[in-house]
């Protein structure tokens, strides 16, 4: 890394067997909330991206790790990583536009991230495997876990610390070798995370940065047949062409939702669901993939949870992300706040009530809140990845699961009810990868398993579940 003294501004090249070299273009990062210019990235050509893909291959082949010393790499990573929290948490406010409490918050996480994965580079295991059968007399058998070899990660803009954690933290600790492209809008944090791993003491090679354009960079990354697995957090479109073009070879896709969330009228307390809805709705500027979205709740409870909502959202306080009293920040850009506006006046259009909300001034999106919805307007039926929140009321519990399942997602549902019957037959009744009760779609803790059906993608997450996906099973048999 170097800063370029006249412009005060970071510069990042590519990050190559454990050297910044030099890009041959550069493209701007801008400070999502002022818009002023606080980095430039290079734009990895395929020439430059080979490079990096060589130089993962050959350290995976040259320079291999034990178990021990990753698990001390990525532990003394987090230390690091605690050190520098209040930077990195600014770089968050920064160049994702992230409210201050929530970029610290997501810092914390990302640190238990490494934590967790460090721990899980010492449980690496295969299993027996009885060979009872007739006709295996004499055999013995059991499995070992290998890493995979290259793996190329792709991250997301809206929690680009952790989830480039959730993915760099599990490939170091299963031996695998890394070339990661970071989201162009948000690139900083990643090249600080190669940075401090290189600090706490991960040779060069272990860790590659290409940075660029996903269809460019991104593009070259995918058509290079020496990489053995692609992790990716992103939209569903970019999973399918990223599933199509890399053929046979394993994929883990974390992919988006359009996410609901159940309020039953036995819920536990209707003010507190309420509240956790609209927080967790609208939090990071609703760029989540478990973002609540759709809330169904019942009729006789319907009034009282609005009346609830509404006073929430109208006490958040929106603006500069960098004020430690912001709940609500700007979206990654102007284009996708318009691009969401529009989706809510769409709905307006077709019949929808705006009952707080609907201001859009640059790229802040106020926290929204719509009833009368329909199941065919886009702020139902797609992701709306923007702090929008509609509300519907329904008469029976068994209505809700449906109305939940009518969508091509399935990453997380939330449900609020004291009924144990309720609960037991929403994990049977409910098509999703998670089913969260008496909390929302969005709660997350990461060490679970977390990853989606149906659009919402391939394998999961969580470094336990990703360090499976990122080894392959070798069995091993023994002829006594
Ligand atoms: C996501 O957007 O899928 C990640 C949300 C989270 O980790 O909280």
């Amino acid at each position: 890394m170097q800063t370029s003294a006249e412009k005060e501004v970071l510069v990042y090249g590519n990050f190559i067997n454990g050297q910044w070299t030099e890009g041959k273009d550069y493209l701007p990062v801008f400070n999502k909330y002022t818009g002023e210019e606080i980095a430039r990235i290079a734009k990895a050509t395929r020439e430059e991206v080979a490079d990096a893909v060589t130089s993962a291959k050959e350290t995976f082949s040259k320079k291999k790790l034990s178990p021990y010393e990753r698990y001390e790499i990525l532990m003394a990573a987090a230390d690091i990583f605690k050190q520098r929290k209040e930077e990195l948490a600014m770089t968050l406010v920064q160049e994702v536009g992230k409210v201050l409490k929530d970029a610290r918050a997501e810092i914390d996480r990302g640190i238990q991230t490494f934590i967790a994965s460090a721990e899980e580079a010492k449980r690496i295991a295969g299993e027996g495997i009885p060979l009872g059968q007739p006709g295996n007399e004499g055999k013995m058998a059991f499995t070992v876990r290998v890493p995979v070899g290259v793996i190329g990660a792709i991250t997301p803009f809206n929690f680009p610390f952790n989830l480039t954690a959730h993915k760099v933290g599990p490939a170091i600790a299963a031996g695998n070798s890394v070339v990661l492209k970071p989201a162009e809008l948000t690139p900083i944090i990643a090249c600080k995370m190669a940075e401090i791993l290189t600090d706490a003491g991960l040779p060069g090679g272990h860790l590659n940065i290409v940075n660029g354009l996903g269809h460019e960079t991104g593009q070259f990354l995918l058509e290079d047949d020496r990489i053995d697995m692609f992790t990716f957090t992103g939209s569903p479109g970019v999973g399918r062409h990223i599933k199509s073009t890399t053929g046979i070879r394993k994929v883990t896709l974390e992919l988006g939702n359009n996410s609901p969330t159940i309020v039953h009228k036995d819920a536990p307390d209707i003010g507190k669901a309420a509240e956790l809805c609209v927080t967790r709705g609208v939090g990071n500027a609703g760029q989540a993939c478990i973002s609540v979205q759709r809330v169904y709740v019942h009729r006789e409870v319907y009034d009282l949870f609005v009346q609830n909502a509404v006073q929430v959202a109208e006490s958040l306080k929106v603006g500069n992300p960098e004020d430690p009293g912001t709940d609500v920040g700007p979206m990654i850009s102007e284009k996708e706040a318009k691009r969401a506006e529009e989706w809510i006046q769409e709905a307006v259009g077709q019949g929808a009530t705006v009952v707080s909300g609907g201001i859009r001034e640059g790229s802040i999106l106020h926290p929204t809140i719509l009833v009368n919805v329909k199941p065919e307007m886009k702020v139902i039926c797609q992701e709306v990845f923007a702090p929008v929140i509609s509300i519907i009321p329904f008469d029976d519990i068994e209505e809700a699961y449906r109305q939940a399942n009518d969508t091509r997602f399935g990453l997380q549902v939330g449900l609020f009810t004291s009924n144990l019957q309720f609960a037991m037959r929403a994990t049977q009744a409910l098509n999703f990868g998670g089913v969260i009760i008496n909390d929302v779609s969005t709660y997350r803790a990461d060490v679970m398993p977390y990853g989606g059906v149906k659009d919402s993608g391939i394998g999961k997450e969580g470094p336990r579940y990703a360090v499976q996906e990122m080894t392959d099973e070798r069995i091993v048999v023994i002829n006594l």
